[in-house]
Formats: structure tokens, sequence, C-alpha cells
């Protein structure tokens, strides 16, 4: 069985916010996505960054694919705010304005992007199911949203399983995203239960080192996978 390669998306909330652009050139391109999260103060109890940054990280990397990750609940003035600001992907939440999910993932396809859809911890994978069909990427938090620094809770993985075979049932082709928590040591398990794209924002960027954790995190992926006889 070919698997399909594990991308990886360091969060630069991990990042020491003035230094922000070395912390992003210190992974030498070992990246494949940048991972950016948006909160708004309400949706989660915290505050991060706006549509500036995602514009200043476009000018500054023409190619980067910027994973931008919405927590917000006012999904209509996000997507104004964010829809032109240089992002490749947006996700919202499925917690944020249910009735309007399907409309928005729509907006910001017709834009010309990526969407995808997430669910925290507390949210039934079962939300998701009426936009498996129209989604690029489904978006596992692996903690509750808000906070970097915090320890991936394990039962999550289940949710990325189910998710994986709602997949295969239906025909669908969104990534599996796993979100929170994912560091050296528990990659591998996010890898096999069919995370696709790995966001590390704490594990990554307070490593002295953060091009060669990617790194060790990738060859932990890989020699997983390999073990279980679905390495790509
Ligand atoms: C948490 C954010 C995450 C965060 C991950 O609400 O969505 O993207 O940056 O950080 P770590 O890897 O430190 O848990
Ligand atoms: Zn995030």
């Amino acid at each position: 069985m070919k698997r399909r390669a594990v991308l990886f998306a360091p969060s630069v909330l991990g990042a020491d916010p003035l230094r922000l652009a070395e912390a992003v050139e210190s992974l030498q391109g070992r990246q494949d996505w940048l991972h950016l999260d948006i909160m708004d103060g309400h949706f989660v109890r915290n505050l991060s960054f706006g549509p500036h940054l995602a514009r200043a990280m476009r000018r500054r990397w023409p190619d980067a694919f910027i994973d931008v990750h919405l927590m917000v609940d006012r999904l209509d003035t996000a997507l104004s705010l964010f829809l032109d600001s240089g992002a490749s992907l947006i996700t919202v939440h499925a917690e944020a304005e249910p009735q309007l999910l399907h409309a928005v993932l729509s907006s910001i396809r017709s834009a010309g992007l990526k969407a995808g859809a997430a669910i925290g911890p507390a949210t039934p994978v079962e939300v998701l199911r009426p936009v498996l069909g129209c989604i690029d990427l489904a978006l596992v938090m692996s903690v509750t949203p808000g906070f970097g620094g915090q320890g991936m809770i394990e039962e999550t993985l289940e949710r990325t399983r189910e998710l994986a075979q709602l997949r295969a049932a239906g025909g669908h082709s969104y990534l599996i995203q796993m979100d929170g928590g994912l560091n050296k040591d528990n990659v591998a398990r996010a890898a096999l239960a069919g995370c696709d794209v790995v966001v590390a924002g704490s594990a990554v960027f307070s490593s002295p080192a953060p091009a060669e954790y990617l790194e060790e995190m990738k060859s932990k992926v890989k020699e997983a996978l390999a073990d279980a006889g679905i390495g790509s």
C-alpha cells in the first residue's frame, strides 16, 4: 500500500515574536507549510496575530504555503480580512458558526484558496460529516485551542483514525492535520493514526536547532510508517 507523504507545518506561534523571521529562516527550508494561528480573544481565550502578519509573511516568502488557522467566531469578518491576505489555505472551526460552515468553506474555495474545517477536542467528528466533500483539510485539534505548549490529548488520535475511515468510505480526498502538543516522541503515533499534516510549534521553535529537530520528527515518522509497512 502506497501512503501519502506526511507534511510538516511549524507553527509560528511557537517562535519568539520578536525574532519570527529568523525563527522561520532557522528551519532552513525543511518545512512544508507555515502554520499561522489567528485568535480573537473570544472564540479562544487568547489573542495572537492578524492579517498584517500573513501579508508580511507572503511578502517575505513568496513561495511559502501559508496555512492560516482561524480560531475566531466571527467568520464573515475574519474572511473579509484574510481572503486576500496571502494565505494559501484557511481553516475555520466547525464550532464557530455551524450554520455558516458550508458557505464559508465555499467562499474560501471560490477565492482560489484551499479550505479546511477544524474541530476542538470536545466536538464530535460527526459535525464535519456534511462538509467532508468540500474540504481540502480536516484539522483535529490535539489540545484545547488557544495556547501553544500544551500536552497532546492522546484520545484525539482516535478522531484522526475516524476521519481517515470516513475519507476512505466516502471516497474523499482531504488531508488530515493534527495540531497541538506534537513533538518527536509522539509524532509517530499521530502519523500511524493517519495524520497527513503535522503542526508543531513549541517543540520545534524551542529547540536550539529547529531544522535538526524537524528532521528528527520526519525520521520518526518515516521509521514508524516503514515498520508498519505503510511507508512511502
Ligand atoms: C493552539 C494552536 C497551535 C499551536 C501549537 O491553539 O492552534 O497551532 O501553535 O503549538 P504547540 O505545538 O506548542 O502545541
Ligand atoms: Zn493551529
